[in-house]
């Protein structure tokens, strides 16, 4: 059994990754800025109970997220870390950040290097966008007389699946940067698009939406891709026909 704290806990991927590392035996502290039963709180902005919540922790699992604050955040954990000696850390960051030129994704490039350089051993996983994601986008638009879908092709994995890779990578140890992992399927955003409209009953037109510049090209060049064999199994009908049941 070892002593894991997974910041984001409560989040989209911390609430399987957590589960999962529970259901294997481990002692699980899943941080949260709340107060409750099944968190300990801790803020890694302003670093109040960071300190107190890796107290005899083995390893950590780094999920927690809030947009462009990421990297301060980041530093308050590295920093506490090294303090807690904590063994391990491993960083969940997002397939083809080195390619893709937009703000949040050179953040966390730039805290994947404070993980690579600080002195805590440490191992990276890159996934792709996850289903949840993917349908948020469209569900967003709910009360746009169409539907825009991207141009470029995306391939969507289940969180379940990022957090069984997680809780491996945990038990396994430091590894450093390992190989990416990203859904069954590339799917154009049309394809996509209209998966999802069929799923939710929309009739709404779909218009395929390029945009200039950098970002966007690297996107339509299939960046955020992961090439070679598929790691993920189940599609993005699969979890549109759970979230959207016919007989609803
Ligand atoms: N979404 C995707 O498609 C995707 C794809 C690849 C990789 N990722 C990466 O996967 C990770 C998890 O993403 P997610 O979608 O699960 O995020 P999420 O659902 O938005 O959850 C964010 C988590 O961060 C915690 N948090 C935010 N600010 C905090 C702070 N100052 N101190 C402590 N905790 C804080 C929140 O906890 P409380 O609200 O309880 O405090 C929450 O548990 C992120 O690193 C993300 O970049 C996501």
């Amino acid at each position: 059994m070892t002593s894991i704290l997974v910041t984001g806990g409560t989040g989209t991927l911390g609430r399987p990754t957590v589960a999962g590392l529970r259901a294997n035996g481990h002692s699980v502290r899943s941080l949260s800025r709340r107060t409750g039963p099944d968190v300990v709180t801790g803020d890694l902005l302003s670093g109040s109970g960071i300190p107190e919540s890796l107290a005899g922790v083995h390893t950590v699992l780094h999920l927690a997220t809030k947009g462009r604050t990421d990297v301060a955040a980041s530093k308050t954990l590295l920093a506490a870390t090294r303090a807690a000696a904590v063994e391990h850390l491993v960083f969940v960051s997002i397939v083809g950040i080195e390619a893709v030129p937009i703000g949040f994704y050179r953040d966390k490039l730039a805290i994947e290097r404070l993980v690579a350089e600080s002195s805590v051993p440490y191992t990276i996983l890159r996934a792709t966008q996850f289903h949840s994601l993917v349908e948020q986008v469209f569900v967003a638009q709910r009360y746009s007389p169409v539907i825009l879908s991207p141009a470029f092709s995306m391939q969507p994995i289940a969180v379940e699946e990022v957090a069984e890779r997680l809780v491996e990578v945990a038990e396994e140890g430091p590894a450093g940067r390992i190989a990416d992992i990203g859904g069954p399927e590339q799917l154009s955003g049309r394809e996509l698009a209209r998966a999802w409209a069929g799923a939710a009953g929309s009739r709404r037109p779909i218009w395929s939406i390029k945009l200039p510049g950098k970002a966007f090209a690297a996107l339509m060049a299939g960046r955020n891709m992961v090439p070679g064999p598929s790691y993920g199994r189940r599609t993005f009908a699969e979890y549109l026909s759970e979230r959207y049941p016919a007989d609803r």
